[in-house]
C-alpha cells in the first residue's frame, strides 16, 4: 500500500495529514474474502400505463480480441475516451493547491453528532429515477430498498414499446438481478410483492419532450415525487453526435422541464462524470459549469502550437444542439453514422474535451444550470465506477467496462503488456461508495431545499491514487495465486505485465508476443515468411490490442486529478452511524484488497460467470 504513494509525495502528505480523521469504512484489516461470503442485509404493485413509446436504440462501440472467450471479449465502451490528453508525463503534472470550491456542507458540532439524517429524510419520499436498468442506478435502488424500506414509490423510467414490455424489463433486469439477493433473502416469498409495491415502471424516453409521458401520467407522477435522479446516459465515447447530444444534453433539459411541474420536489440530482472536466490539467475542483464554459478557452495560450487557432473558440450549447440535428440532413445516408461520429469527436476536441461522451455530458450540466431556476440541484461526478466494495456484497459488477477487458485478457494470457504511463493514476471508485455519496447528498440538500447547485466529485486520484505500475503488480499477484484455467483445465501462468509509454514499443511487443504465443517464433526467426493465414491472425490480434490502447489513452495518460473537498465535507457532516451505513471514504480503500480480493474475483464471477475458474 505504501508504495502506491511513492510517486505522489504531495498526495502522501495529504493522506498522512488526514489519518486522524479515519473512520469505520476501512479495508485495512480485512481478510481475504470470497465474493459470496459476506452478505449485509437489513432490512403487489401496479405498473402505470402510458402510450409513450420508445424505439431509440443506442449504438455501442465494441471490439474483440482474438481469444477463446468471445462472449467476454465484448467491450462496453462506456466511459471510454478517445483522444490523447496531452503528452505530459504524469510525473510532470503539478497538483496545484487551490481553495476548494464553495459548496454548502460546512457543519456545526451539534449537526455532526446528529448527522445528516439520511434515513429520516428518505423515509416516505417519492423518487423518479432514470437509467434504472443500467449498472449504477440499480445499485442505488437496491440500497434504498434494503436500508429504507419505508421509502415512498420509486417511479422508474424505462424505454419500452408498451407497459407490458416495461414491466417485463423491470422484472428481468432489476427485480430478478443477482444484485438484489439480500432483499430476496429478507423478504422470501413476499419479495416480488414488496418490490412491486415500491417500484413503478413508466414507459418513457429522456429524449422526448415531456419524457414521452402522457400529460395525465406526468401530472400524477409530478404530484408524488420528492426527488429526481437522472442516471440515464449514453456512455459510448465516440457516439454519433446527434444521439449523444439527444440523451446527454437534451435529456437533462426535458427532465428539468418536468421537474418544474413537480409540486413538492426537493431536489434534482444529476449523475454526471468527473471526466466532464475534459482536458483540464492538474488538480480539478468541484466547480459547476455555467452555460458557455469552454475548456479550450480556459487553457487558451497555455499550449501554443502551430495548430492553435488565433482566437479562442466560443461554445454555444443551443447552437451545438441545432448543429447535431441539422447536420443529419447534410450527410449521405450510407456514411451518415460514421460522419456523425466524426462530427462529435471534432466538436468535442475543438472545445477542449476528449470525446463526444464527456463533451455532451458537460453540456448537459450547463443546461441544467441555466434552466434550474430555484430548484435545488446536486451534480454527482464519479470517476470510473467499478464493482461494489462492500454492499450488498463485495464484487458485484455488470458488463465488461473500462479497465476490465484489459484485466481479463491479461489473466487469460492474451495481453502481456499495455500502453500506459507507469506513474500515471487510474481514478477508480466502487459503485456502492458512489451510491452512498449520492444518498448522503440527496438527504443533505433535499432537507435544506436551498436553491443552488452543489457538485461532488467521487474520485480517488487526489486522496488515494492508484498508480498504474502498482495496479500491474496487483494483477500479477492475483493471477499468480489464482490463475485462470485453460480449456484443458491447466492453469494459465502469466508473466508480470509490461508497461509501455510509446505506441511504437507497445506495437513491437505485441508482434513478438503474438508470434511467440502462436508457436511461430522459429518460423519468424528464419528468413521464411509467415503464411498469409498466420500473418492475418497475428495482425488482427495486434490491431485489436492497439485499438484498445488508443481508446484508453486519455485515461492511461490523463493529466487531471479530481479534487473531492466537497465530498469530504459531506462525509464530515455525517454521524458515526451514518458513516458505517453510508460510508464513501475513498481514501480508506486498500487497493491491494479491493483489486485482488474483491474486484477481480467479482469480475470473474459476475462478468465471466465463473468460466476459467477451478471447479
Ligand atoms: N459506469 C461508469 O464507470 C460511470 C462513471 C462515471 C459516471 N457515470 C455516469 O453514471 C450514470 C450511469 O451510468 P451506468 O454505467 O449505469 O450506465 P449504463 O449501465 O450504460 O446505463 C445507462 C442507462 O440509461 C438508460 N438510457 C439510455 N438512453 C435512454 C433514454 N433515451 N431514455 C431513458 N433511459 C435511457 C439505459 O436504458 P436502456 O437499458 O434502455 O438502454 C440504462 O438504463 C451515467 O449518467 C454515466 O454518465 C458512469
Amino acid at each position: 500500500m505504501g508504495s502506491l504513494f511513492l510517486n505522489s509525495p504531495t498526495l502522501a502528505t495529504n493522506k498522512l495529514a488526514k489519518l486522524s480523521g479515519k473512520f469505520q469504512w476501512c479495508f485495512l484489516r480485512r481478510k481475504k474474502m470470497s465474493s459470496s461470503s459476506i452478505v449485509y442485509c437489513q432490512g403487489g404493485g401496479k405498473a402505470i400505463r402510458s402510450s409513450g413509446f420508445s424505439s431509440v436504440l443506442t449504438e455501442r462501440s465494441s471490439s474483440t480480441l482474438v481469444g477463446d472467450d468471445h462472449a467476454a471479449a465484448v467491450i462496453d465502451a462506456g466511459s471510454l475516451v478517445l483522444s490523447p490528453n496531452g503528452n505530459k508525463g504524469q510525473s510532470e503534472i503539478s497538483i496545484k493547491d487551490f481553495d476548494s470550491y464553495g459548496g454548502t456542507t460546512s457543519s456545526s458540532l451539534v449537526e455532526i453528532q446528529e448527522g445528516i439524517g439520511i434515513v429520516k429524510f428518505l423515509g416516505g419520499k417519492g423518487f423518479f429515477i432514470t437509467g434504472a436498468t443500467g449498472f449504477l442506478a440499480k445499485v442505488l435502488i437496491e440500497k434504498i430498498l434494503r436500508t429504507m424500506p419505508d421509502v415512498g414509490k420509486i417511479y422508474v423510467l424505462i424505454k419500452a414499446k408498451n407497459m407490458e414490455a416495461a414491466m417485463a424489463r423491470l422484472k428481468s433486469e432489476i427485480i430478478n438481478a443477482e444484485l438484489f439477493k439480500c432483499l430476496q433473502q429478507t423478504y422470501g416469498k413476499s419479495y416480488q410483492t414488496f418490490m412491486l409495491s415500491k417500484l413503478v415502471p413508466v414507459v418513457g424516453n429522456v429524449c422526448e419532450s415531456n419524457l414521452g409521458l402522457e400529460e395525465d401520467l406526468a401530472n400524477l407522477i409530478a404530484n408524488e415525487i420528492d426527488v429526481i435522479v437522472n442516471s440515464a446516459a449514453n456512455t459510448t465515447f465516440d457516439e454519433r453526435y446527434d444521439v449523444a447530444i439527444d440523451i446527454n444534453t437534451r435529456g437533462p433539459c426535458h427532465l428539468m422541464s418536468f421537474a418544474k411541474k413537480c409540486q413538492k420536489l426537493k431536489l434534482f440530482l444529476q449523475v454526471s462524470t468527473a471526466y466532464v472536466n475534459g482536458q483540464r490539467q492538474g488538480r480539478i475542483m468541484e466547480k459547476p459549469f455555467c452555460i458557455g464554459d469552454c475548456i479550450a478557452r480556459e487553457s487558451f495560450g497555455d499550449f501554443v502550437s502551430e495548430n492553435t487557432p488565433r482566437f479562442p473558440p466560443t461554445l454555444d450549447v443551443e447552437n451545438e444542439m441545432k448543429l447535431a440535428l441539422n447536420s443529419k440532413e447534410t450527410f449521405q445516408e450510407n456514411d451518415l453514422a460514421q460522419k456523425m461520429k466524426e462530427l462529435g469527436l471534432q466538436r468535442a476536441r475543438k472545445f477542449g474535451w476528449q470525446d463526444t461522451y464527456v463533451f455532451t455530458k458537460a453540456m448537459g450540466e450547463m443546461m441544467i444550470d441555466s434552466l434550474r431556476g430555484d430548484i435545488p440541484v446536486v451534480i454527482i461526478r464519479p470517476s470510473v465506477i467499478e464493482s461494489t466494495c462492500r454492499e450488498p456484497f463485495p464484487g458485484w459488477m455488470e458488463g465488461n467496462r473500462m479497465m476490465d477487458p484489459i484485466i481479463l485478457y491479461y489473466g487469460k494470457g492474451q495481453l502481456t503488456g499495455f500502453l500506459v504511463d507507469p506513474n500515471g493514476v487510474l481514478d477508480v471508485v466502487p459503485a456502492d461508495m458512489v451510491v452512498n455519496a449520492t444518498l448522503a447528498a440527496i438527504a443533505r440538500h433535499g432537507m435544506v431545499q436551498k436553491s443552488g447547485i452543489n457538485v461532488y466529485q467521487i474520485a480517488s486520484s487526489v486522496v488515494n491514487p492508484l498508480a498504474f505500475e502498482d495496479l500491474a503488480k496487483l494483477l500479477y499477484e492475483h493471477y499468480n495465486s489464482t490463475p485462470y484455467m485453460d480449456s484443458k483445465g491447466s492453469p494459465i501462468h502469466v508473466p508480470s505485465m509490461k508497461l509501455f509509454k510509446s505506441m511504437e514499443d507497445f506495437s513491437d511487443h505485441l508482434w513478438r508476443d503474438v508470434i511467440q504465443r502462436n508457436g511461430l517464433a522459429e518460423l519468424a526467426s528464419s528468413d521464411r515468411k509467415l503464411s498469409l493465414k498466420h500473418e492475418f491472425i497475428c495482425r488482427k490480434s495486434v490491431e485489436q490490442a492497439k485499438y484498445l490502447a488508443n481508446i484508453y489513452e486519455p485515461y492511461t495518460f490523463y493529466g487531471g486529478r479530481f479534487d473531492n473537498s466537497n465530498t469530504q465535507r459531506l462525509i464530515e457532516s455525517m454521524s458515526e452511524n451514518e458513516k458505517k451505513k453510508f460510508g464513501f471514504d475513498v481514501e480508506s480503500i486498500d487497493w491491494r484488497d479491493y483489486i485482488t480480493n474483491v474486484h477481480i474475483p467479482g469480475l470473474r464471477r459476475h462478468v465471466l460467470k465463473g468460466r476459467g475458474m477451478c471447479s
